[in-house]
């Protein structure tokens, strides 16, 4: 008997966890991590068209149109790695994203298992984005003050220079925020609906969330 496949998807607000969260659960899970944003910030540093085009949305703060979204996300989730599952961060974002998505695993007779939401209030979020800080090599994710790297400006892991999102600008950061709350929380009555929704506090010190998310997800 072989396991079951796995796919969960972190659903919260910007800066709520969801990468830094990931980076720990991948790990834990076994599970490859695929993040949309990060799909298109690869795109954008490798100049192709896909990068060109979303970086005009990103940079106000709004979402990439589904399509091309939906088709990036699918074309990751089609290589042989995900078969068993994966770890979805940043997708869906959209109800039409999250039928694309229940259809793709429908026709390879999966499911979407898990739904952890990171809660957290709207003004903590804006003090975690005017910190964060990512590394220009492997995209890890610090905070100056609640998650500061050993060296200052330089990632633990492999060195790389540390640098701030184009799109964590105060104003940028206040349109995400409006998108998501417009956009994307419709998805948590979605998953509850499904029965696969788990909220988790996220208003917590990161260690705390970790473990909160791998109760949820029956590995404590
Ligand atoms: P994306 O990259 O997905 O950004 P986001 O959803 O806004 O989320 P963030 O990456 O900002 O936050 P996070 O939850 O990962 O938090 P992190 O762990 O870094 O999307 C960017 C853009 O791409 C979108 O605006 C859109 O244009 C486009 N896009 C992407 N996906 C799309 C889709 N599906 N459809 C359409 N468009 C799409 O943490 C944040 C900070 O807080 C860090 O500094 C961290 O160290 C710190 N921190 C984390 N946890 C804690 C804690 N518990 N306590 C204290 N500090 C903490
Ligand atoms: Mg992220
Ligand atoms: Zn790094």
């Amino acid at each position: 008997m072989s396991a079951k496949p796995r796919y969960i998807i972190l659903l919260g607000p910007p800066a709520s966890g969801k990468g830094t969260q990931a980076a720990r659960l991948r790990e834990i899970l076994g599970l490859p991590h695929v993040a949309s944003g990060d799909l298109f910030r690869e795109n954008l540093k490798n100049e192709t068209p896909l990068g060109r085009r979303a970086k005009e949305y990103m940079d106000r703060g709004e979402l990439v149109p589904d399509d091309v979204t939906i088709a990036m996300v699918m074309e990751r989730l089609s290589q042989p790695d995900c078969a068993g599952g994966a770890l979805l961060d940043g997708f869906p974002r959209t109800i039409a994203q999250a039928q694309a998505l229940d259809r793709a695993l429908a026709e390879r007779g999966q499911q979407v298992g898990a739904v952890p939401y990171i809660a957290v209030p709207d003004d903590v979020l804006v003090e975690r984005v005017s910190g964060r800080r990512l590394c220009r090599l492997c995209g890890a994710s610090y905070h100056v003050r609640f998650n500061p790297p050993q060296q200052p400006g330089r990632c633990d892991h492999d060195g790389g220079k540390l640098y701030q999102r184009d799109d964590d600008l105060p104003e940028t950061v206040r349109t995400r925020l409006q998108v998501y709350w417009e956009q994307t929380s419709p998805l948590i009555d979605y998953y509850r609906q499904q029965g696969v929704l788990v909220t988790v506090n996220g208003d917590q010190s990161i260690d705390a969330v970790t473990t909160d998310l791998r109760e949820a997800l029956g590995r404590p």
